[in-house]
């Protein structure tokens, strides 16, 4: 009986201090299996004298067994349960790396000045329209009053896309040029009244330098309604003026020439302190520009407009080369 008991006492004091599924694994086999200690001292069992003896030692090694298969049971769920903690434990991404206050960053100075002019313009009863980047030479010129030969496409310095729409020709698909094409886009899916504005990336093939990027931003406007005149037009620029750079501000149209606008002009701003700032260009919609877009020019009149944005964020910033605000470079960020 004191064998039995040593025997079961030490299997139990070694299976509390088993902490891996190895061990557990192994005292189960040293402990409760056929060759174990408890199992040998079964064998013994006939060795007893009386029968009496025999209940009670086998009863004894059955309780011990049991006791032990218990422990082992325990124990196996216990170490699993850790080496499922430490796992978990181990797998854990430390996101606490960085200490203290995180780098506040801002928006482009592009996408401010983008944001600023899409405000100004729907606080004066404009919606946004978009076209795409990738245009049909159609609406970026055939449908703007530039026909295939017209002296004005040679100015856009265009970038040609290597696709063929189906039917197409080849040489026909272009990287928009100005965000005018959007006006055709707009007035073939709209009926007037039309107050849109479109800002949007656009595309020459210009050498980069310290006033001119290859990729650039601009805003057209729209207005197709009845009775549109110049006075709607220099009206509408020259509260756009004041609502965007300050009651100061004052704004005038100089004659130019656009194939799409007839008349045409050119649009200044003059700073508070009477020097004049060159903005964009500007005019009343031609007759062939609406008949593309699919309106009567008998009934309908408009007027459009169209400027860099980029220029504009250099204007607010004082940035000296525009090629800055496209490098990336966190020293030039900082600092506004
Ligand atoms: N599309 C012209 C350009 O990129 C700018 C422009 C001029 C747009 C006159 C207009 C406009 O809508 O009426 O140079």
């Amino acid at each position: 009986m004191s064998d039995i008991t040593a025997a079961r006492d030490a299997a139990l004091a070694d299976i509390a201090r088993a902490t891996s599924p190895d061990e557990v694994a192994e005292m189960t086999t040293r402990f409760a299996g056929k060759k174990g200690e408890l199992a040998g001292l079964k064998k013994r069992l006939g060795s007893l004298d009386t029968i009496d003896e025999k209940k009670v030692a086998g009863a004894a090694i059955n309780e011990a067994m049991s006791a032990v298969d218990a422990a082992l049971d325990e124990r196996r769920a216990a170490v699993a349960a850790d080496a499922m903690r430490q796992q978990v434990e181990n797998e854990r991404l430390d996101l606490t790396e960085y200490v203290g206050k995180p780098a506040r960053g801002h928006a482009h100075l592009v996408t401010q000045a983008w944001e600023r002019l899409e405000d100004v313009f729907v606080g004066l009863g404009f919606r946004v329209a978009e076209g795409p980047e990738v245009e049909t030479d159609w609406h970026n010129f055939e449908a703007l009053n530039m026909g295939e030969g017209h002296p004005a496409r040679g100015e856009f310095d265009t970038l040609f896309v290597d696709h063929v729409p189906p039917g197409g020709r080849p040489g026909t698909t272009v990287l928009r040029t100005h965000t005018s094409p959007v006006q055709i886009r707009t007035m073939l899916t709209e009926e007037p009244p039309i107050y849109v504005i479109a800002p949007g990336r656009v595309f020459r093939r210009d050498t980069p330098d310290a006033t001119h990027m290859p990729v650039f931003h601009q805003i057209e406007g729209l207005v197709v309604d009845r009775d549109i005149s110049m006075a709607d037009l220099a009206g509408t620029i020259d509260a756009f003026t004041k609502a965007f750079f300050g009651k100061g501000w004052n704004s005038r149209l100089r004659p130019s020439y656009f194939p799409f606008t007839e008349p045409s002009a050119e649009f200044d701003i003059q700073r508070p302190d009477g020097s004049w700032i060159e903005l964009g260009g500007c005019g009343m919609v031609h007759p062939n520009v609406l008949t593309a877009g699919g309106l009567d020019p008998e009934e309908w009149s408009g007027f459009a407009f169209g400027f860099g944005i980029d220029r504009m964020a250099i204007m607010r910033h004082g940035v000296a080369d525009i090629r800055e605000m496209f490098s990336d470079d966190l020293r030039f960020a900082e600092q506004f």
